[in-house]
């Protein structure tokens, strides 16, 4: 059984993160909020207890984890060289949902890294976790605290639903603010390139930088590319019932919905929409995310657990914007979605 330690986000109890500090000091994971959502927190630089990270989740040894540090001089034991890119960004969006992908150090561990001689670092602002980090004393490698595939969590509830047993501690500090994982750039080679749309947006980052190149796997065309990230050839985000993403203008996406709506009534199957207009649909559940990207992305990941609590076999997700944050909303409804249809 795993703990679970309730702890207050906007003026954490000390004594309350050093019991979580010690779980971590002696080798073991404490999963832990931050703005982006909840992550599974373990010594970045020990080996055995980066492990441990991958076995609870699942993961695939290859896909490298995010170190999160709570002060600058962190970033400098990480990391060969920093760019001034970099030093620029993180001036703009440190602490905050941006992942910096960097030359790695000689103290990061391979397993750490999954094999590859950069490394991922992010300054979360979230209060509970900037104090666990600093408390620890060591950066706190933590992926989103989810079993390999599901949607990451954005409650200690959705943390315990898929680590129940598996860890030795939640934090439970609340829902997490933005709702979407963090942005990832990478740094490392001559034009930077974003390998994760998230809540710092493309157009903040090119505003800062200048010129980003775009991962071929955001902007949706096929690619043999994958080792940048190695985590985006793998399903990801996905409940148990099969998204269909229907984009294109509201009226088309509409009647595209109406249309397969009652086609999968027709076989008996269980329907959720994921609907972008507040329009009422006869489906066994639908769920109007918000009319501000915001809110969508916040209410997303909870959205697809409801799904399943429900036991709902296809869900027609309809699409936003790629403006903003709805580059990362679409990357996330991209990849979990089991088929895509455009409707021009
Ligand atoms: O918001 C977040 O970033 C959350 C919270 C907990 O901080 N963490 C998170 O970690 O989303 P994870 O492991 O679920 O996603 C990390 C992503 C993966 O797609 C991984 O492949 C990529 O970052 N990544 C990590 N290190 C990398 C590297 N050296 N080069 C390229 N991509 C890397
Ligand atoms: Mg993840």
């Amino acid at each position: 059984q795993t703990k679970i330690l309730k702890i207050n986000s906007k003026s954490p109890q000390i004594s309350k993160i050093r019991q979580a500090s010690k779980i971590i000091k002696s080798g073991n994971i404490v999963a832990f909020p931050t703005e982006t959502v909840y992550g599974l927190g373990a010594n970045a630089l020990d080996s055995d207890s980066v492990k441990k990270i991958f076995v609870a989740k699942g993961r695939p040894s290859d896909n490298p984890l995010i170190i999160h540090i709570s002060d600058i001089s962190d970033l400098k034991r990480l990391t060969a060289d920093i760019p001034t890119t970099a030093h620029k960004l993180i001036r703009k969006f440190w602490p905050g949902p941006l992942t910096l992908v960097l030359k790695k150090s000689k103290i990061v561990p391979k397993i750490t890294t999954g094999g590859i001689n950069t490394v991922a670092v992010r300054m979360p602002e979230n209060k509970i976790a900037k104090l666990l980090i600093h408390e620890t004393g060591t950066p706190l490698a933590a992926p989103s605290a989810n079993i390999s595939g599901r949607p990451s969590p954005t409650t200690s509830g959705h943390v315990f639903e898929d680590m129940n047993g598996k860890i030795s501690m939640i934090i439970d500090g609340g829902k997490t603010k933005i709702g979407i994982e963090s942005t990832v750039i990478d740094l490392s080679r001559k034009t930077p390139m974003l390998l994760r749309p998230g809540a710092v947006t493309l157009e903040q980052l090119q505003k800062v930088i200048g010129k980003i190149s775009i991962h071929p796997s955001i902007q949706e065309r096929k690619t043999k590319d994958i080792h940048r990230s190695p985590g985006m050839k793998y399903r990801h985000y996905s409940p148990n019932a099969k998204i269909i993403l229907i984009e294109g203008s509201n009226d088309k996406v509409k009647d595209k919905t109406l249309q397969l709506l009652s086609e999968f009534k027709n076989q008996g199957k269980k329907v959720g929409i994921l609907s972008t207009t507040n329009t009422r649909y006869k489906s066994d559940m639908t769920v109007f995310l918000g009319k501000k990207l915001d809110m969508v992305a916040s209410n997303l990941f909870k959205t697809f657990r409801e799904f399943d609590v429900k036991k709902i076999d296809v869900i027609l997700a309809q699409g936003t914007s790629r403006k903003g944050l709805g580059l990362g909303i679409m990357n996330r409804l991209g990849k979990a979605a089991y088929k895509k249809i455009k409707i021009n």
